[in-house]
């Protein structure tokens, strides 16, 4: 009779909507499989020092609508040095696990890569708000953050229309432009700035004072925090410069409030399926391999490959903003 399969599964970096009902798609679909399956406790700092759990099936139950991740999170640094791996690899070898799931972003998956290429059977899990992962049209916790964005857009536009103003609002996003451009798009703003293109403080002005000569009783303008001035910059440059923008301004910077809420049904239901794709492909014997969502099925892509390097943003979606700004 075959040993049972061992599988433990982490979550990484900043937290996402959605993780959770990852976990709960890992673990079940595990069990479901005939695997005993295990939790890693704050993501690779907890690998490297031993914390891990056994998880039942009801160890991940009512969890599903829950923002963040019940297992923890860090930003891990020392897994990055050979004597970090080392220890890594040290823990799953002593517990006798096969298999590990990593449910994170671009700097989770170089660490997966990394493992995977000590001998550990890796399968990572596409999960960031940034959306900037390489290997998938669209990463877990996204599309509610950009949900979040959009709420708070909107209510600021209701003090702006009210008070005849120009708001910036600041997205997270790192150095992609998917969380602004979406959000941005959706809640009809004046203007986005994105870090794939460049931008100066003088045509941002021009641009909301031509808004306003055009009839334009407020403005949103969204700027993603990676965009070459960042709302605080770009307010600061107005400032100094004096420059006329046709509306009384105020800042706003949504920061982390865009992370921790509960996943909509997008969300929950991209990370089942990328949670259980996960370990059937861990327990059919691949791993070194991201799985991710191109065209609505679920691909994987070498982690080697996803290591290192970010998917830009579509094009269309800067030309469509474009476009319906007049
Ligand atoms: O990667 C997700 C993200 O929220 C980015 O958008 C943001 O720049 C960063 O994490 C913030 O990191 P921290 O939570 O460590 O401050």
């Amino acid at each position: 009779m075959a040993a049972v399969q061992k599988v433990a599964v982490l979550t990484s970096g900043g937290d996402a909507p959605g993780m959770n009902a990852a976990i709960r798609a890992v673990v079940r679909a595990g069990i479901s499989r005939g695997a005993e399956m295990f939790g890693v406790e704050h993501g690779y700092t907890g690998l490297m020092s031993g914390s891990l759990t056994r998880l039942g099936a009801r160890d991940v139950g009512g969890i599903i609508q829950r923002g963040g991740t019940m297992l923890g999170t860090t930003r891990c640094a020392e897994l990055k040095t050979p004597a970090g791996l080392d220890k890594a690899v040290a823990t799953l070898r002593e517990l006798g696990i096969s298999g590990l799931v990593v449910i994170g972003g671009n700097g989770s998956q170089s660490g997966a890569a990394a493992l995977d290429a000590k001998g550990v059977a890796v399968v990572g899990v596409a999960s960031t708000i940034d959306n900037d992962l390489y290997g998938t049209d669209i990463t877990i916790g996204a599309t509610t953050a950009a949900d979040i964005a959009l709420e708070a857009i909107d209510r600021l536009r209701v003090t702006a229309a009210s008070h005849q103003r120009a708001f910036l609002v600041e997205v997270m996003g790192r150095q992609c432009g998917y969380l602004a451009l979406m959000a941005g798009i959706a809640g009809g703003a004046e203007a986005i700035l994105v870090p794939e293109v460049e931008t100066d403080p003088e045509t941002v002005a021009r641009e909301l004072c031509e808004a306003r000569e055009r009839g334009k009783s407020h403005a949103i303008v969204v700027v993603a925090e990676g965009a070459r001035y960042n709302a605080a910059s770009l307010a600061e440059h107005f400032n100094t410069h004096g420059q006329r923008l046709g509306f009384e301004l105020r800042v706003s910077l949504l920061g982390h409030i865009q992370r921790g809420g509960s996943p909509g049904v997008f969300d929950r239901m991209l990370a089942t399926r990328l949670g259980a794709g996960a370990v059937e492909r861990l327990l059919g014997g691949h791993h070194g391999e991201l799985v991710g969502m191109v065209g609505g099925k679920l691909v994987t892509t070498r982690l080697s490959e996803v290591a290192g390097r970010s998917r830009p943003v579509d094009p269309q979606w800067i030309e469509l903003a474009r476009m319906l700004a007049v």
